[in-house]
C-alpha cells in the first residue's frame, strides 16, 4: 500500500450507518460481531475507563501545573465509582459487544487496589466466550512494585507513556521532574512481569520534543517495544493547543524514514487508532495516531466512563451521561443496559473530522476527567 493510500483508507469518512440493531443480531455492516451500531453504523467495541481523575504528573500537554495547582479540586472519593461499580457496568457493556477494557485515569495507578480491579475485570466473557483483552494505559512511575501484581491478577498487556529518552527534556513535559530512568526501570519491570505486548505512547509536541523522535524509535525497536507516536491534540481546555505546535504525522514518518526505512502496514483491526508502519528490514513496527490530520472517526468504536461515572462517547465531549445515579439508586441491570443502548445508538461524534482552530475553544471535558 501506498502513503497516500494508507492515509485514504484511515481518513475515511463513514456514511451515515444502517439502522441500529439490537444487541443480539450480528451486525455484518460492521465487523459481523454481534453488538449494538451508532448512528453512523459504528459498533461498541472499546471502553475506556478511568478509575481515577488524579496524577502525579503535570504534563504540559494534558495537565498543566500552572492550572492544576496545588488547589486543585479532584473528585472526592466518594464520588468516584468503586470497583464494583465498574465491573457491573463494564459486565453491561462487554454484553453489549465491547471487547476490550482499557483501564486510564488520570494515573490509574495512584488508585489503590488496583489488581483488585484488574481481577473483576479479567473475569468477564464476551458473548462468544473469549476473554476480553483487557489493558492499561500508565505514566509508567509506579510500575516497579505494581507490574507483578497486575499481570498475576489477569492484566494482558500494558501501554507506558514515555515523551522523551532525554532526561531534561522528560522532566519539563511531564512537570514534576520525573527523571526517565524511573521509566525505563518500569518498562523492565513490567517486562518481568510478562506483560505482553508493552507499548509505548510518545506525544509529540513541537518546540519541546521533535528532537527525540529517532532516537525513541531506534530504542524501542532495539528493545522489541511498539512505540506509537502521538500527535499533539487539543483535547480539553487548558493546554493552550495551537495547531502550529503539532507536528504531523507525516512529518514524524518522514524523519524516522529518513533513517529507518519504513512501508505502510494494514490495519490490525477494523477501527485501530494507530496507523502502522513496519520497518523495510522487518526489525519492528511503529505505529502513528494521527487525529489532527488524518482523522480516524469513521470507525470509531469507542466509550469512554469517567471516574466518576459518566458515559462519554467521543474524547471530546462536553457533558457525558451520568450512570452513578441509577446505579446508587437501585437501577436494575435491564434499565442500565437500556441507558447505555440508548446512548450508543444515539451516537453522532465525530470531532476529529470537523476539528477548526475555532473547535479548539469549545467547552469539553478535560482528558484525564474522561479517560484518555
Ligand atoms: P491498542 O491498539 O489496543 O493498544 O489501543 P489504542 O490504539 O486504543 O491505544 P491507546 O489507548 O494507548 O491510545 C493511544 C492514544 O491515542 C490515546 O492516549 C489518545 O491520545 C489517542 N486516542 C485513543 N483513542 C482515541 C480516540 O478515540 N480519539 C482520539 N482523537 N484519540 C484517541
Ligand atoms: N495530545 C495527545 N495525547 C495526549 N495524551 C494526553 N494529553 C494529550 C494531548 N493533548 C496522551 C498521553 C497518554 C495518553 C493517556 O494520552 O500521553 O499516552
Ligand atoms: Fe498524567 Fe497522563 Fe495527563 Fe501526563 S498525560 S498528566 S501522566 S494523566
Ligand atoms: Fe472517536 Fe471522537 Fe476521537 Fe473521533 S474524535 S475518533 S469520534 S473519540
Amino acid at each position: 500500500m501506498t502513503h497516500a493510500a494508507a492515509s485514504a483508507q484511515r481518513s475515511q469518512v463513514a456514511d451515515p450507518g444502517p439502522d441500529p440493531t439490537g444487541a443480539g443480531a450480528p451486525n455484518a455492516a460492521f465487523d459481523g460481531r454481534p453488538g449494538i451500531l451508532d448512528r453512523r453504523g459504528r459498533a461498541l467495541r472499546d471502553l475506556r475507563i478511568s478509575v481515577t481523575d488524579r496524577c502525579n504528573f503535570r504534563c504540559t500537554y494534558c495537565m498543566p501545573a500552572e492550572v492544576f495547582g496545588r488547589d486543585y479540586a479532584f473528585l472526592p472519593h466518594s464520588e468516584v465509582l468503586t470497583y464494583e461499580e465498574i465491573r457491573r457496568l463494564a459486565e453491561i457493556a462487554v454484553e453489549l459487544g465491547v471487547r476490550k477494557l482499557r483501564i486510564t485515569g488520570g494515573e490509574p495507578l495512584v488508585r489503590k487496589e488496583l489488581p483488585d480491579l484488574v481481577a473483576m475485570l479479567a473475569e468477564l466473557r464476551t458473548p462468544d466466550g473469549d476473554p476480553v483483552d483487557l489493558t492499561l494505559t500508565t505514566n509508567g512511575s509506579a510500575l516497579r512494585s505494581l507490574a507483578r501484581p497486575l499481570a498475576e491478577a489477569g492484566l494482558g498487556r500494558i501501554t507506558v507513556s514515555l515523551d522523551s529518552l532525554d532526561d531534561a527534556t522528560f522532566r519539563r513535559m511531564n512537570g514534576v521532574d520525573f527523571p526517565v530512568s524511573r521509566v525505563l526501570d518500569s518498562i523492565a519491570a513490567a517486562r518481568e512481569a510478562g506483560l505482553s505486548p508493552i507499548k509505548v505512547n510518545m506525544v509529540v509536541k513541537r518546540g519541546e520534543n521533535e528532537a527525540s523522535i529517532v532516537p525513541m524509535a531506534r530504542w524501542a525497536r532495539d528493545e522489541g517495544l511498539v512505540l506509537r507516536f502521538i500527535e499533539y491534540m487539543d483535547v480539553g481546555t487548558a493546554n493552550g493547543w495551537r495547531l502550529d505546535d503539532v507536528v504531523s504525522a507525516a512529518e514524524i514518518v518522514g524523519a524516522i524514514h529518513a533513517e529507518l526505512p519504513l512501508e505502510p502496514a494494514a490495519p490490525s483491526y477494523r477501527g485501530e487508532v494507530a496507523g502502522r508502519w513496519r520497518y523495510r528490514d522487518g526489525s519492528g513496527e511503529i505505529g502513528v495516531i494521527s487525529s489532527v490530520t488524518q482523522p480516524f472517526c469513521g470507525d470509531c468504536t469507542r466509550a469512554r466512563l469517567s471516574a466518576e461515572g459518566k458515559l462519554y462517547t467521543c474524547l471530546f465531549s462536553a457533558v457525558g451521561t451520568d450512570l452513578r445515579a441509577p446505579l446508587r439508586s437501585g437501577a436494575s441491570d435491564t434499565d442500565l443496559r437500556a441507558v447505555l443502548e440508548r446512548v450508543w445508538n444515539a451516537r453522532t461524534d465525530r470531532y476529529s473530522e470537523l476539528r477548526t482552530e475555532a473547535t479548539s475553544h469549545l467547552p469539553r471535558v478535560e482528558m484525564f476527567a474522561l479517560g484518555g
